[in-house]
């Protein structure tokens, strides 16, 4: 199995204990927009959660449940782009998820899009996945065109799904079939996403 993934602009690589800085500065700068969706982007947010974060990230790699990608571009190899992860959901009906954030101020530049694309190839080539995929807050814009660009189909809403800080979020689910795949990966390198 590939360890690190290549697009045609970022390295995907598993996290590693040096990366404890990178990340959680990459964090900091980007809580406010993190914290809008994702339950873990709190005021309790500290270095040590990053570095339990790593912990488990290299557990999930050894145990082969999880495969989380620090997004990062060869010219700054520490400067922390984001993350994007893929986990199964259902081994015995090969469906995985994926998660993904993009540091703010690097956000709308087509990082989150080439750095899902190639997890997705991943997921269907490596890992032998049939379906992948994605829960978003009802209101992340940004991740439902992510979604979109990339050929998710909208398949139904979850009630009350996660919980946000005190607030239950609705979450839309969002699913991409290994046949779909197959039509869409040649669009994919027509774009130069892989
Ligand atoms: C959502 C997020 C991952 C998008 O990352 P990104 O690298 O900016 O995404 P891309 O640059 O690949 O953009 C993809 C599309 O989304 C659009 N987009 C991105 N952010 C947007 C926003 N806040 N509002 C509306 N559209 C947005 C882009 O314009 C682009 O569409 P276009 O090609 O039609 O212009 C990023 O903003 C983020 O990390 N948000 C906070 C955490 C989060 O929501 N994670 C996802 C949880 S499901």
């Amino acid at each position: 199995m590939s360890t690190v993934l290549h697009t045609p602009r970022f390295t995907l690589q598993p996290f590693r204990r040096r990366d404890v800085g990178p990340v959680h500065d990459a964090v900091l700068t980007s809580l406010p927009e993190l914290a809008a969706f994702l339950p873990w982007a709190n005021e309790n947010y500290s270095r040590s959660v990053t570095q339990q974060f790593i912990r488990d990230s290299v557990s999930a790699w050894h145990e082969s449940r999880a495969f989380d990608f620090a997004i990062r571009r060869d010219a700054e190899p520490d400067f922390h782009l984001g993350n994007v992860s893929i986990w199964y959901v259902s081994r015995a009906n090969a469906i995985g998820e994926v998660g993904y954030w993009v540091r703010t101020e690097t956000a709308r530049r087509g990082i989150c899009t080439e750095a899902v694309a190639r997890i997705l190839r991943f997921g269907f080539e490596e890992l032998a996945l049939h379906r992948i995929v994605v829960r978003i807050a009802v209101g992340n814009r940004g991740s439902e065109r992510v979604a979109e660009k990339l050929g998710f189909r909208l398949e139904g809403t979850l009630r009350d799904e996660v919980r946000v800080g005190a607030e239950w979020m609705d979450h839309t689910i969002w699913g991409l079939l290994d046949r779909e795949w197959r039509t869409e990966q040649v669009r994919y390198r027509t774009m130069a996403w892989i």
